[in-house]
């Protein structure tokens, strides 16, 4: 809630000069094109400070809006720059995930987070921080069955209790989802597609971290695997994962790769092939 008031005060200086053109040009923006306050007022939630003075990854402001007719399962999305999409699954976690979040702000690389709807509705406060730390929320089921198992009705109730937890909890609905164990069939696929508009997203690169390897072997795991395009799956549920991550994602930064979600991904697809 800080950057509303933030941006309000803003709006009364600029009406404050009204001499300036400029100024008045952008407070009749402002006054045409309200922010939308998306996010409730939440007092638990704090803003933690930068840990370094510059971010190392530069911001990018890239189109979100991908095209329903992108497609209906990816496993990565080529593209003409170094982009690539880190996803972290089965969060979020209580102490696993802010920790995460810390890394992810420090080095200015945004994310995407398939969270279980039931840890959603335990942890909303967290879930509301990676909205508003501009990452991305994706639709990772209930209850985390294997969906390939479940009739459609049941796969519905798993994705509605999610996405509703998933708004209540940070105002933006999830626009893809990831089945648990990557397990959908391709009529399910194709269901979801066209009852939520949701792409199923699955990976390329996967470190087998739920297995606890230890850091240096999910790292190089990463490492190896990561190519343009890439999307790489990793879980937040995890200490060992998110121990990881610093080391790992300040390699890729080295390599060159820039951090998008998963949908600033998928809307690559249209521009980069036509
Ligand atoms: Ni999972």
């Amino acid at each position: 809630m800080k950057r509303f008031f933030l941006l309000f005060s803003g709006v009364l200086t600029l009406a404050a000069c009204s001499a300036d053109k400029t100024a008045q040009a952008d407070r009749k923006a402002a006054v045409s094109n309200p922010p939308q306050v998306l996010m409730k007022p939440n007092g638990a939630y704090q803003t933690p400070p930068y840990a370094s003075a510059a971010a190392r990854n530069p911001t990018l402001s890239l189109p979100s809006n991908f095209s329903p007719n992108a497609g209906v399962t990816f496993t990565n999305v080529a593209n003409n720059g170094n982009f690539i999409a880190l996803t972290f699954d089965d969060g979020p976690h209580p102490k696993n995930t802010p920790r995460l979040l810390d890394i992810l702000r420090q080095r200015n690389v945004k994310a995407t987070f398939y969270v279980i709807g039931k840890s959603v509705k335990l942890y909303p406060d967290i879930v509301r921080r990676i909205h508003a730390e501009g990452h991305e929320l994706g639709n990772h089921t209930w209850n985390h069955p294997n969906l390939a198992n479940l009739s459609d009705a049941k796969v519905r109730q798993e994705l509605d209790s999610t996405r509703e937890a998933i708004i209540s909890a940070a105002g933006v609905r999830p626009r893809t989802m990831r089945p648990p164990y990557g397990s959908l069939k391709t009529t399910q696929r194709q269901m979801i597609h066209r009852a939520y508009g949701y792409p199923t997203i699955l990976w390329d690169v996967d470190p087998l971290d739920w297995k606890r390897p230890g850091t240096s072997v999910v790292r190089s795991r990463i490492l190896n695997g990561t190519k343009s395009g890439s999307i790489v799956l990793a879980h937040d549920l995890h200490s060992t994962t998110v121990d990881a991550m610093p080391s790992t994602i300040d390699a890729l930064l080295a390599k060159g790769y820039r951090f998008v979600t998963v949908s600033q991904l998928l809307a690559m697809k249209d521009a980069s092939r036509p």
